[in-house]
């Protein structure tokens, strides 16, 4: 698959179908490739805890928050929730917290398309509580929950979108239940004028 196919087919998913498991082997392949990626001063400063078991999957779920434009929604059923997660944790004995974004930023696209490109789904996680997540996964005081990474198999129907004039960026579910998202388009987003 090229590149840009790749990465529009790396949306947000938040409805998954829950029969299909995520192996422990999958979410370390994903992790693998994160471990690539470039962090600041190569100070690689991320862990990454795998969860798949679905106990463990039970509890973490309750401390998510699921897409904010859709208040109507309540998040995904039982039938359609992630079948594992990786979150995405900063060591600030190697990184003070405040600087670790860009890595976390960097790691988490990574695993995105390192997840379509195994035809799994995948959902960033940034609204949390760090203490509740902390407190849940049993965490040392120096590693700090940073982003959780939703992962299971595609359950949802998903359309890029132009965005609209009017500027709404709220992404919304159409009238065949398919979740639109839209982007700029490439004219509003390139800066282009002569400084000579
Ligand atoms: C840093 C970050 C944090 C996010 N946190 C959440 C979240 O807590 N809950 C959620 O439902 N979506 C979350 N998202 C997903 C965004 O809402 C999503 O990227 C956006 O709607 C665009 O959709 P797309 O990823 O398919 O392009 C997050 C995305 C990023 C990059």
């Amino acid at each position: 698959m090229d590149m840009l196919d790749l990465v529009k087919k790396s949306r947000s998913v938040r409805r998954f179908d829950a029969s299909v498991d995520v192996s422990r082997d999958a979410l370390l392949s994903l992790i693998e490739t994160a471990r690539f990626a470039p962090t600041g001063a190569n100070k690689q400063p991320l862990r990454f805890f795998p969860i798949y078991e679905k106990a463990a999957c039970d509890k973490l779920f309750p401390l998510l928050h699921w897409a904010m434009a859709l208040p109507d929604w309540k998040g995904p059923e039982p039938d359609e929730r992630p079948a594992a997660y990786i979150v995405i944790l900063a060591d600030t004995n190697i990184v003070p917290e405040q600087r670790v974004a860009m890595d976390v930023g960097i790691a988490a696209q990574t695993i995105a398309l390192a997840a379509a490109n195994m035809d799994l789904g995948c959902c960033m996680l940034g609204f949390f509580k760090k203490e509740d997540v902390s407190n849940c996964l049993k965490l040392p005081d120096n590693l700090v929950p940073a982003l959780i990474m939703a992962i299971g198999a595609r359950g949802e129907l998903i359309r890029l979108v132009d965005a609209r004039k009017d500027n709404d960026l709220r992404y919304y579910r159409d009238d065949q239940d398919a979740h639109c998202v839209p982007k700029r388009t490439l004219d509003e987003l390139v800066y282009d004028h002569s400084i000579l």
